[in-house]
């Protein structure tokens, strides 16, 4: 059994793997011939904060490799959290019916707290502004699926780098892959703290800021991502910001960059410029199926 909790937690093979993985599951789902091998497993998906993809492609990926799922949606108010229960308590309880639990809490450390009395897999589907390790996957999955390769890139991320659990968790897998270069886009204040970027050049990734969008969009893969509402104190500071960067339809016609999105999306992309070939944001949630798949079977070891 393998937790999956941290984007930092994988090596350079590990990661290999899950990606090969992905890359059969995408096939074999393509080709309508999955073999159903958790045919005889149970995943639990328990949700403290609202998802679209995460839940929903977690759970698709189980009920196609032959799993049963039991799900807890709304889990701050439907589930016995509500009544004060802890998540330690919690995942004992889900020990108990499941064989993988995919949990998401808005509070940072709630899966790993989880993990340390689970007997089971926990697999971090997004604690609070922290990571969000199955995300980061099919990231790199979605960029080498486009591009063919993982080094020797230029990727921008954008445009709230300081809440954003997308941009640090694939920030970091990437460092695992030489000659990577990244440029950060944000209004003032929204940029990461100087140890998280002091953390990426010490392994090896140059680092640098601009507020230049057009420039910024002359990379190999720019990373966008809306403003994380939920996560700021002050309701107007997100008001002020949230249209400060917009890839208009026009910007994105010109780009050299291949987009991608972990979405949802509010302002950050014009919904006008998802018909250009270079916006990759529904085929990277897509993907996100085939990854998640390879993760419950590396989690599960099957
Ligand atoms: N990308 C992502 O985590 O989307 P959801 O919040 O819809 O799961």
């Amino acid at each position: 059994m393998r937790h999956i909790l941290s984007a930092d937690q994988f090596s350079k093979t590990q990661t290999e793997e899950i990606l090969s993985l992905a890359a059969q599951m995408d096939k074999q789902c393509h080709k309508g011939k999955i073999q159903k091998v958790l045919q005889d497993k149970i995943v639990a998906c328990i949700f403290f904060e609202p998802s679209t993809r995460t839940r929903l492609s977690f759970e698709t990926a189980a009920l196609r490799l032959g799993a049963g799922v039991i799900s807890a949606e709304n889990a701050a108010a439907n589930s016995s959290s509500y009544k004060g229960e802890s998540i330690e308590d919690t995942a004992r309880m889900l020990c108990c019916y499941a064989d993988a639990i995919v949990m998401r809490h808005p509070k940072e450390g709630m899966p790993q707290a989880a993990a340390k009395v689970s007997t089971k897999p926990i697999l971090n589907a997004g604690d609070g502004g922290n990571e969000h390790p199955s995300q980061a996957l099919l990231d790199l999955y979605s960029i080498k699926k486009s591009l063919g390769r993982l080094h020797g890139l230029k990727v921008a991320f954008g445009f709230d780098p300081l809440h954003s659990r997308t941009i640090r968790s694939l920030a970091q897998m990437l460092t695992l892959y030489k000659n990577n270069e990244f440029i950060f886009i944000a209004p003032k204040g929204l940029h990461l703290a100087e140890d998280f970027l002091n953390g990426l050049k010490a392994k090896g990734a140059k680092v640098r800021l601009t507020d230049n969008l057009p420039e910024a969009l002359s990379a190999d893969i720019f990373y966008a991502n809306r403003l994380q509402q939920e996560r700021f104190a002050n309701p107007s500071e997100f008001e002020a910001n949230r249209k400060k960067f917009v890839i208009t339809k026009q910007l994105m016609a010109k780009a050299k960059a291949k987009i991608l999105d972990p979405l949802p999306r509010i302002d950050e992309i014009e919904p006008a410029a998802d018909t250009l070939p270079n916006a990759l944001y529904f085929e990277q949630a897509q993907n996100g199926l085939y990854v998640r798949m390879a993760l419950l079977r590396y989690a599960l070891d099957i």
